[in-house]
């Protein structure tokens, strides 16, 4: 009953937004507001919560070449405690001598404990529209929904934690590509937007903590969960910009950036984006 009010109101949308009349600019944002709210006051109703549940279950579950679980994983907090771990990612790890995202935190684990080739891991990571999250995906989403109702609360406190954040920073303001874009021309000005999606202000703390812990989200437009990794990855593709590789240090790099810039914002993933 819920699904299909969702699975209505996901065709309206798709239909609303594709008119593009500046006229219906203003019914079109209260429309896609009005559905945010119902899924808001109904939060069992956000389908990413399926994908959560599934990435529990493939956590838990003996998989890969050495047919292990992931229990035995550590994501900072010692093997296996998924409870909270999300909210001090990202962080360096010592066991594999870098900072580690959420999701290259996963590869990780996916590679040394379960054998998975890295290769096979980072081949086409990210859904297309319409299709599920894929395994790493459930994987973050699940996680993360264990940090959800927490703060973000990354320490970047060791050298190469600050390293990364730097690194971001600098990627996040520099300029490039046949546009001559950096994540700057379109994130560091408040209510800028293009077509009628708000631009997340990424530049301000203030911005920044009220988008960055609704990642992974569930976005209505493409019927799927959509983690951080993969929105980056959507957003070079606006650049006009080769595809950062998943889990890479400059993918991590600007998540670092984008963390520190929200630390002490909200978790409530899995969001819900339009
Ligand atoms: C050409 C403009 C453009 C550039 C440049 C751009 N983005 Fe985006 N970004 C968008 C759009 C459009 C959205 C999605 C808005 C929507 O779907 O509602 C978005 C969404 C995001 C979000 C989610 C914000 C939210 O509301 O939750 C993050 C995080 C983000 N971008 C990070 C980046 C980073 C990091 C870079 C640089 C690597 C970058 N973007 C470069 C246009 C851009």
């Amino acid at each position: 009953m819920k699904l299909a009010r969702i699975m209505l109101l996901a065709v309206g949308m798709a239909a609303a937004v594709s008119l593009t009349a500046a006229a219906q600019d203003a019914d079109t944002e209260k429309g896609i507001e009005k559905y945010r709210q119902m899924l808001r006051e109904d939060p069992w109703s956000n389908p990413g919560l399926l994908d959560a549940d599934r990435g529990e279950t493939l956590w838990k579950t003996p998989r890969g070449p050495n047919k292990v679980s992931l229990e035995k994983c550590d994501l900072g907090k010692g093997p296996g405690k998924v409870d909270g771990a999300f909210a001090e990612m990202p962080r360096f790890f010592a066991d594999a001598g870098r900072v580690m995202d959420l999701e290259a935190r996963l590869l990780w684990c996916q590679e040394k404990l379960q054998g998975f080739a890295h290769a096979d891991l980072i081949k086409r990571p990210h859904p297309g529209g319409g299709q599920p999250v894929k395994d790493t995906g459930a994987l973050a989403t699940y996680v993360a929904s264990k940090s959800s109702g927490m703060k973000l609360s990354a320490k970047f406190a060791h050298p190469k934690e600050k390293e990364s954040v730097a690194l971001g920073e600098e990627l996040f303001n520099r300029r490039s590509g046949p546009f001559d874009f950096a994540c700057a021309t379109c994130h560091a000005e408040a209510g800028k937007r293009i077509r009628l999606q708000p631009l997340g202000f990424l530049a301000s703390p203030e911005g920044a903590k009220k988008v960055v812990g609704e990642w992974p989200a569930y976005r209505v437009s493409t019927t799927n969960v959509m983690t951080m990794q993969h929105r980056l990855v959507d957003c070079y593709w606006q650049m006009r910009l080769p595809e950062p590789e998943m889990g890479s240090e400059l993918t991590v790099a600007l998540i670092s950036f984008l963390t520190k810039q929200a630390s002490g914002g909200q978790i409530s993933a899995p969001g819900l984006k339009r």
